[in-house]
């Protein structure tokens, strides 16, 4: 089982649109997934409750107690709520083999941001390569001054970078109706779908690659 855990402790910074598309993504190629999540305003669930029956199935989770050790998935995606810190940040960033931090092109999401970095960079699982982190851009218009900040910051994180997501309509309207791009028609979404693969390759890359080397990342 691989496990993705989408953080940053800014409200609004795009974790429950990274989680449930991700979730998505993995359940339209067949994959087992349990969508784990830990904000107890349960938005992530709440989208699951929206899902009609008739899209690829994915299991959800009350991610706030630590059923870990009694997944059976493939990929367990685990959402998570503003303001994680302390302890709880420590120990689901133990049980991660990848950490995502979505976060948005403004000056307060860059100081949050820049802050929550720090605490990753010295989490012990993280220091001792057992946790990877990556950052994404979310609602990212290429154009604005504010994206080329975003850019700066990412660059100078030290973390690798998966790309930006840009602001589009369809991320709300998919949310509304239970669903993730990758549930969309293709040709409606062709652009917003590009722009998920360096994320989707460096996720599926790695995963295979701990598989090789030994089944899957026991902690
Ligand atoms: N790429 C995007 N384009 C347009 N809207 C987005 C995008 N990413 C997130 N949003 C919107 O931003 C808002 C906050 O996102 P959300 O995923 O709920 O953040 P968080 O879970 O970190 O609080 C939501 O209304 C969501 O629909
Ligand atoms: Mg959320």
């Amino acid at each position: 089982m691989s496990t993705v855990l989408i953080a940053n402790p800014k409200g609004g910074s795009g974790k429950t649109t990274l989680a449930t598309n991700l979730a998505g993504y993995f359940a339209t190629r067949g994959r087992h997934v349990v969508l784990s999540d830990m904000d107890r305003q349960r938005s992530a669930l709440q989208w699951l409750e929206r899902r009609p029956y008739k899209l690829p199935l994915i299991h959800g989770l009350d991610g706030r107690g630590d059923h870990t050790g009694s997944l059976s998935a493939d990929w367990n995606i685990v959402d998570s709520p503003a303001g994680l810190r302390g302890d709880k940040l420590s120990t689901a960033v133990k049980h991660a083999d990848w950490v995502i931090v979505p976060m948005q092109p403004s000056a307060f999401d860059m100081g949050a941001t820049r802050d929550f970095l720090q605490v990753l960079r010295e989490e012990k699982s993280i220091r001792k390569g057992h946790t990877f982190v990556a950052m994404i851009g979310m609602r990212v218009d290429s154009r604005t001054r504010a994206a080329s900040a975003l850019q700066d910051f990412l660059a100078e994180s030290g973390f690798p970078v998966l790309g930006n997501l840009r602001n589009a309509q369809v991320y709300a309207l998919a949310a509304e109706q239970g669903a993730s791009l990758f549930d969309v028609r293709p040709s409606q979404v062709s652009r917003d779908l590009q722009q998920w693969s360096p994320l989707l390759h460096w996720l599926v890359n790695a995963s295979k690659r701990a598989a090789k080397q030994g089944g899957s990342h026991a902690k």
